[in-house]
């Protein structure tokens, strides 16, 4: 895949595949919800052009429901008339797109190069022994999920860790306390 053109962006589509059929049956009751914000998305654009609503749509599916499960991209291919596998590339190219429910509080440990120099690892393990849980699991009330990302683009601040949609920095293993405190 080319660096220069991340998937969803300037590429319309060719014709569609076999799965490209715009206008069918849509099973998931939040799609159906968001089909009106949808539809004028796609006033924007000429015909033909759908792909570019990839993105968008994707977006409004996990801030309504905070994940995009398979069934909503089945809904996203009957809505969109593109093949799976562009929705499919756009999902797998963005690490902020979750394809599984989260817990009340997403915690992302960034382990890149900055990071990791300056202690993520043991941020990690910190918040590994206090949640009892490994990257990539939620605690059994449902609160908190683990995961560990690549650079969260603010190494000068490092070790990072994203609590849902904010920013945590220059964390230790001292501070990890007070902000598993603060959310409650
Ligand atoms: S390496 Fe962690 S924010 Fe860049």
């Amino acid at each position: 895949m080319s660096a220069e053109r991340p998937p969803g962006g300037a590429r319309p589509p060719k014709g569609g595949g076999s799965e490209a059929t715009s206008g069918g049956v849509i099973s998931n009751e939040s799609i159906k919800r968001l089909v009106p914000e949808f539809d004028a998305l796609k006033t924007r654009f000429p015909a033909g052009f759908e792909s570019y609503l990839v993105l968008p749509c994707l977006r409004r599916v996990q801030e309504e429901q905070g994940y995009v499960g398979d069934s909503d991209i089945d809904d996203l291919v009957a809505y969109l008339g593109v093949p799976r596998i562009q929705i499919e590339e756009v999902l797998s190219f963005y690490t902020q797109f979750r394809r599984q429910p989260v817990g009340r509080w997403h915690l992302q440990v960034c382990h890149n190069v900055s990071c990791s120099m300056r202690g993520a690892e043991r941020v990690l393990d910190q918040l590994s022994k206090k949640l009892g849980i490994g990257p990539g699991q939620t605690t059994a009330d449902g609160r908190f999920t683990l995961s560990t990302v690549e650079c969260l683009g603010s190494c000068g601040t490092a070790p990072v860790v994203m609590v849902n949609e904010s920013y945590r920095e220059n964390l230790s293993v001292e501070s990890i306390e007070a902000l598993l405190d603060g959310l409650a």
